[in-house]
Order: C-alpha cells, then structure tokens, then sequence
C-alpha cells in the first residue's frame, strides 16, 4: 500500500491568456502567462512531496490543477492510473473524495458564522451520505481525535473566531480528512501560522500520513522546512521544476544553480547580526512569464550560463539514485565543453 502511485501530473502546462491592450490588439499573438510548463512528478501513499519555490514560480497553480480547479492547457493528471479530467458536479465530487487541499490561511477557509459542528458535519455528509444521531456524532469526535484537538466537546460548538490559528488549521486538516481521502494537497499550510506552532502542525500531517497511509503534497517557499518534513523535494523556478530528489539529498546536495541560490539565500541564524536572522533575497528577478526566455528560464541569472543554455531548455538528467536536475552542467556528452559541475555540499 505505502508507496504506491495514488496522483500523477504527466507534463502539466497551464498557460492563463493575458487580455492584449492598445496596440497589441492589432498583433495576431496571442499572450498567455506561462504559469506552469510541463510539470510531471508522483505522489505516492505514506509520502510527503515537497513543491519548494519563490513566489510566483506556478506552486499554487500545481496545486489547483492537481485539484481540478482549473482545465490544464496539456498535459494529463492521472488518478489511480486513469488519466482523469473532470468539470463540475458528480465527477467532481467523487474526484474530491480522494484528492483534498488544504490552504494556506485557515481563517478565510472557514466559515465565520458557522460552528465547528456545522463544518465538520458537512463534510461527513458531502462524502458520507446524510450520517446522523450516534453514528454521526461518532464521526464528529473521531475527526477532531485525529487532529489532537481534544476533548472534542470542547472544540464542537466553537466559532473558527475563538480558535488560534493553529487549532483553525487543524480544524480545516480535521475537514479535509471527513472525506476519507487518498490524496492530500497542502497549500503553504503553515506559513501563515507563529512560528512556535508550525512544527504542531506539520508534525500531525506526518502523523496522518504515517497513520492513513496518505499522499501528500507539501507547498513551501521553506525549503529548510523541506528538508524536516518531506521524503521526496522537487524544485520550483519559473514555471517549471528544476530539480527533485530524496530531501537530504536536493537540500544538503543541491545540483541546480538555482536550487544552490536558493539555500544559501535562506534565512540562517548562525549568520546572524544582533539576533535578527539575516535574509539576503536571491540576487536578480525571475523572468517574465508573459515571453520567457529561450533556453533555460534561470539562464539570465546563472553564474555558470553558457551559449546553449540561452538557447536550449536543458532536459532533466539523472544524477545519483532519484535524484535529477535540469541543467546543462550535467549533460555528460557536452561534459568536455562544459566542465561536469558535482552537486555542491552546502553545510549541515
Ligand atoms: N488565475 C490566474 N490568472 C492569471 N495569472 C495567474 C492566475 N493564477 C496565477 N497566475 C500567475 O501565474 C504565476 C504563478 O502563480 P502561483 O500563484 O501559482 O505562484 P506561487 O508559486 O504559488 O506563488 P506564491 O509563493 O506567491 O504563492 C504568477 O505569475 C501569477 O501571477
Ligand atoms: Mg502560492
């Protein structure tokens, strides 16, 4: 059961058309922002995925196709090995019942004129059927068991406002899980919490994933917090993933420039100045997602680019064990013209 394949994205694109003004009506072109480009990774039962990148390099848009809540531009998601497409009512719901997501600010997920109760009771009976009485009441404090927030009466006939924000997310977990899914997708879920709760939290997404065999996707421009939590971290840039891998590996040996950037550019305390943690934002900007660059899209901002990477969007090679990069610099056949870089050890 553990490990198995449960939700797959085979080279998911989604490209949002942009309107043309002025002058641009009269070019033919159409524009689009190309948020995601041909993404494809696994997830599988009783492992976490990280998806780790900058703001605006297309983890949410991952999330909401893999959700269906957008129609891709190409590509396929694949649930239990059928490639699944669906659009509002039955099929979406039986699609839900697997596939749940979680957000990443539990107050704005929650209903403020609404009990606790009265969520949780609406997802047992949105998946379940209409479960009353006893059975439904059973059901009620099993859910709030699962997320540590007990004794349940205690929590039941709250309002989301009289909860802290690390019980409102267990709150929206305890909801998601009223489903009984296979899957679930996990939008920044901490990061708008204290920092003195997240490792609450995300210690019980592992505990479910342990517990319930579940398949998580784990969203996190944290890629420290990567490394603590998820088996396998896939690297984000621009659109496309740059990078994957088992977490140690990518985080402790990261072969990508960008991946390399980004840990160095992460806030770290024994760099620290007068106790405040220094945070040196990576050098440079992203490109634009409107005309991305030809070739690969971290190019403009690498230290090591060269012709060809201007020019030629590198394929993701293979390195030692799962662990894969898109970058020239691995590109054994060109290795004489290209010095062959080995992955960079960043310290512990
Ligand atoms: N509905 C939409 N219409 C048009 N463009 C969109 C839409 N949703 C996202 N985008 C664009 O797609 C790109 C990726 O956005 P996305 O929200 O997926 O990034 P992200 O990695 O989740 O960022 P953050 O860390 O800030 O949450 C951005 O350039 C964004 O402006
Ligand atoms: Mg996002």
């Amino acid at each position: 059961m553990t490990g198995e394949v449960v939700l797959a994205a085979r080279g998911v694109t989604k490209h949002f058309p942009v309107s043309r003004k002025g002058r641009q009506v009269l070019t033919r072109q159409p524009r689009a922002v190309h948020a995601v480009d041909d993404v494809s990774f696994d997830l599988r039962r009783g492992h976490v995925t990280a998806l780790v990148g900058e703001s605006g390099s297309g983890k949410s848009t991952v999330a909401r196709l893999l959700a269906q809540l957008y129609p891709l531009t190409s590509g396929e998601i694949v649930l239990n090995d059928v490639p699944t497409k669906v659009k509002r009512g039955k099929s979406f719901r039986a699609y839900c019942k697997q596939v749940q997501m979680i957000f990443q600010d539990p107050f704005a997920s929650l209903n403020p004129v609404h009990t606790i109760r009265y969520h949780l009771t609406r997802a047992l009976r949105v998946h379940n059927g209409r479960v009353k009485g006893e059975e439904l009441e059973k059901g009620l404090t099993s859910l709030l068991e699962r997320v540590n927030l007990t004794p349940p009466e205690r929590f039941l006939d709250k309002y989301p406002h009289e909860l802290s924000g690390g019980q409102r997310q267990r709150v929206a977990i305890a909801r998601a899980l009223g489903a009984d899914p296979t899957v679930l997708l996990a939008d920044e879920p901490v990061s708008m919490l204290d920092v003195s709760i997240r490792l609450g939290v995300l210690n019980l997404l592992r505990d479910l994933k342990e517990r319930l065999h579940l398949a998580i996707l784990y969203i996190t421009h944290d890629i420290a917090s990567a490394r603590y939590f998820a088996d396998t971290t896939m690297v984000m840039y621009a659109g496309q993933v740059i990078e994957g891998g088992d977490s140690e590996t990518v985080t402790q040996e990261p072969a990508h420039p960008y991946t390399q950037l980004l840990i160095r550019s992460a806030p770290d305390p024994e760099r620290a100045h007068d106790g405040v943690p220094t945070v040196t934002t990576a050098p440079g900007e992203p490109p634009s997602l409107i005309s991305p660059p030809p070739g690969c899209r971290f190019a403009p901002r690498c230290p090591y680019a060269a012709e060809k990477c201007r020019t030629e969007t590198p394929p993701k090679f293979d390195l030692v064990g799962d662990h894969y990069a898109a970058c020239w610099l691995y590109d054994s056949e060109t290795s004489d013209e290209h010095p062959r870089r080995e992955p960079v050890e960043v310290g512990a």
